[in-house]
């Protein structure tokens, strides 16, 4: 039986962090013999949150570089950047006509960054968005999206569309899967000061940061606020470090919740602890991002190949496309 499909990308923002690999990039790379992949730089989504172009490329490689430092494989996992394909946006069009504007508006994920980014002119494609990477998923015909939980909403809209356009015009030979979201228990990983792990937020762990800078970060992270001493008891539950131990030490966790609670452990300890479980983790990550650094030209590499292989993907599904709406 042929594989699946997963198709997942992410804005190029530059160097990667904590919460995008557990959130997602460690699924990718988790999923990659079991699936068909492709991965995409949404370098045309990017621009909904910054229009200044200068620095999306070098973003780009730092992001990628990150993607294959972690262990993705370009050959089991073709990458490439959403602009150099022409078809996302000729799909996009397309698929702007089969959902409404009413929809698009309550978009839970749209209401959330109007909020949290402060946004008072929404822009047309800030609208769109969604639309744009229904077109991404479905070029490829993913059958499944490996994304942190804020992307489930797109995938929703993803469904529908592909079920709109099925009805339309492909009633006896439908064209697109209706793709799954995939989503890990640590979806959502929280940022050092215990809201959603974020860049602008200044709040992160970076999959590049060294030893030092980690453990330094780590001391400086929110613990249970009851907790002043040493010795006071502790609450695990509230504790941001005592998650991170959840995700990145889960062996220790029966001691550490007891000698917490106890007042046995103290906070500096707990952190120390933390600190090296993550960088034992992050050892061979910066080891082989290292490759990436002194020799920038194979992560341009993997791109330009990546996008040969995409392209035909994608040239043909818009064949199929165009057939079926009868403008072959
Ligand atoms: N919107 C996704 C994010 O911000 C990035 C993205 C663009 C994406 N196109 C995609 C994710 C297609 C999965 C599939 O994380």
């Amino acid at each position: 039986m042929a594989k699946k499909r997963i198709l997942s990308g992410m804005r190029p923002t530059g160097k990667l962090h904590l919460g995008n690999y557990v959130g997602a990039l460690e699924n990718w790379i988790k999923l990659q013999d079991e699936y068909e992949n492709y991965h995409l730089v949404a370098d045309y989504h990017v621009l909904t949150t910054d229009l200044s172009t200068d620095e999306i490329y070098q973003n780009t490689l730092e992001m990628v570089a990150d993607w294959l430092a972690a262990g993705l494989d370009p050959v089991k996992s073709p990458i490439f950047r959403q602009s150099q394909i022409k078809e996302h946006t000729e799909l996009f069009l397309i698929f702007s006509m089969l959902i409404t504007k009413a929809r698009l508006e309550r978009n839970p994920t749209l209401k959330e960054q109007v909020r949290d980014l402060n946004i008072e002119n929404l822009v047309y494609g800030h609208l769109g968005y969604p639309v744009l990477q229904a077109a991404d998923i479905l070029l490829y015909k993913g059958d499944a999206v490996p994304v942190g939980e804020d992307q489930l909403p797109h995938i929703e809209i993803t469904r529908e569309i592909a079920r709109r356009f099925n009805t339309q015009y492909a009633p006896n030979d439908p064209v697109f899967p209706e793709p799954e979201g995939m989503v890990t228990n640590f979806a959502r990983l929280p940022g050092l000061d215990g809201h959603r792990m974020s860049k602008s937020l200044g709040n992160v762990i970076l999959l590049s940061d060294d030893v030092e800078t980690v453990r330094q970060k780590l001391r400086k992270a929110v613990t249970d606020p009851q907790k002043l001493r040493k010795n006071d008891p502790g609450r695990p539950e509230v504790c941001l470090v005592f998650t991170y131990h959840k995700k990145f030490n889960p062996g220790e966790i029966p001691v550490i919740e007891k000698d917490c609670r106890s007042g046995a452990l103290g906070c500096v300890d707990c952190k120390l602890n933390c600190a090296s479980k993550i960088n034992q983790m992050l050892a061979p990550i910066l080891e082989k991002r290292k490759t990436y650094e002194k020799n920038i030209n194979l992560v341009k590499d993997v791109l330009s190949d990546g996008e040969k292989k995409a392209k035909v993907i994608a040239q043909q599904t818009m064949n199929e496309v165009h057939q079926k709406m009868k403008m072959g």
